[in-house]
């Protein structure tokens, strides 16, 4: 079917079932185009809770459709394509982890909402990159913490916060692949760019980086300084394409990886205006979660959401 086509009976169909579509930052261009709400990890989960709709889509990785299910079991919950997963995700095992937090039963569990159901059961809160520093930063400083599963997430925590957290050994593919010293010789020919990183990647890259956020805090951070006119983007590259709509007077260059890697992550690009297409017309593939795992994994998330809302984020 053509795009325009497409289009049309996408929005046709989202009209018949009275359904929301969520995106996240790193869909492809058409689906960021055509979302009812576009948004960061945190930004999704808060509009899955809020939202009176039947049906919601959601375009991007399979813990964000769990996540939204989890919120509202009562709700159809579809993903365009239900094989979009998370290498970070990926990299939690549970029953590996469930063996290293029953290792160290004193500590909270605080887990990254890139996670499995089954790691979000084994957790005590869950946090986004929007408001992990915050929900540390609200527990007693005498308070032991495990901090899953992205390694450089947790050490980027862990510096700023003063927190000695012990960590789970996992990593995005996409954000963990940028490459410091590349990212340092096009800065050296762009000596006026700002460097923006998202804090999955690597401590070398945050440590050379003028701002270190989640997805929005950088989209924020360009729309609040319009003074800086060219900025290195150190995250995958959907962003850009926010980026480009809100401020489209600056220039971006997609931060460098390292060899054979580029800052797309496959997974979040596996949905497609067909696969919305055709999620909405047959209302599958439906996310399910197992009903008394969703009842554990839901706590973890409720927390983070009341603390969330407690702190203003
Ligand atoms: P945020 O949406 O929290 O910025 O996280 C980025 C990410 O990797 C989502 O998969
Ligand atoms: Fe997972 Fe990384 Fe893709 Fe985000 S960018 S969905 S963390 S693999």
């Amino acid at each position: 079917m053509k795009k325009q086509k497409l289009i049309a009976e996408i929005n046709r169909l989202r009209r018949e079932r009275n359904a929301v579509i969520l995106a996240h930052y790193y869909q492809e261009e058409d689906i960021q185009a055509l979302a009812d709400f576009v948004g960061d990890s945190l930004a999704l989960a808060q509009w899955a809770a809020k939202t009176d709709a039947p049906v919601l889509v959601v375009c991007g990785v399979h813990f964000m459709g769990e996540t939204a299910k989890i919120i509202c079991p009562e709700k159809t919950v579809l993903i365009p394509d239900a094989k979009a997963g998370c290498s970070l995700a990926d990299s939690c095992e549970a029953e590996a982890f469930r063996r290293f937090t029953e290792a160290h039963p004193d500590h909270t569990v605080i887990s990254y909402v890139n996670t499995t159901a089954a790691i979000k059961a084994l957790t005590d809160i869950v946090v986004t990159s929007s408001n992990a520093r915050q929900i540390v930063e609200s527990l007693p400083a005498d308070t032991p913490i495990i901090f899953g599963p992205d390694r450089n997430l947790g050490s980027y925590i862990s510096r700023i916060t003063g927190r000695d957290m012990l960590l789970w050994d996992g990593a995005c593919i996409v954000h963990d692949r940028f490459s410091a010293r590349k990212i340092q010789q096009l800065h050296a020919q762009y000596p006026d760019s700002v460097v923006l990183a998202h804090p999955e990647c690597r401590p070398d890259v945050l440590e050379l980086a003028d701002v270190v956020a989640s997805t929005s805090g950088l989209l924020n951070y360009v729309v609040k300084h319009p003074e800086r006119k060219q900025f290195i983007v150190t995250t995958e590259t959907g962003i850009l394409y926010k980026m480009k709509q809100q401020c489209p007077d600056r220039t971006y260059f997609p931060a460098p990886a390292v060899d054979g890697h580029c800052g797309i992550c496959r997974d979040m690009r596996r949905n497609t205006l067909e696969k919305l297409y055709t999620c909405l017309r047959d209302l599958t593939p439906a996310v399910t979660v197992d009903e008394s795992m969703a009842g554990r994994a839901l706590q973890p998330i409720r927390k983070m959401l009341d603390l969330s809302a407690q702190l203003g984020l």
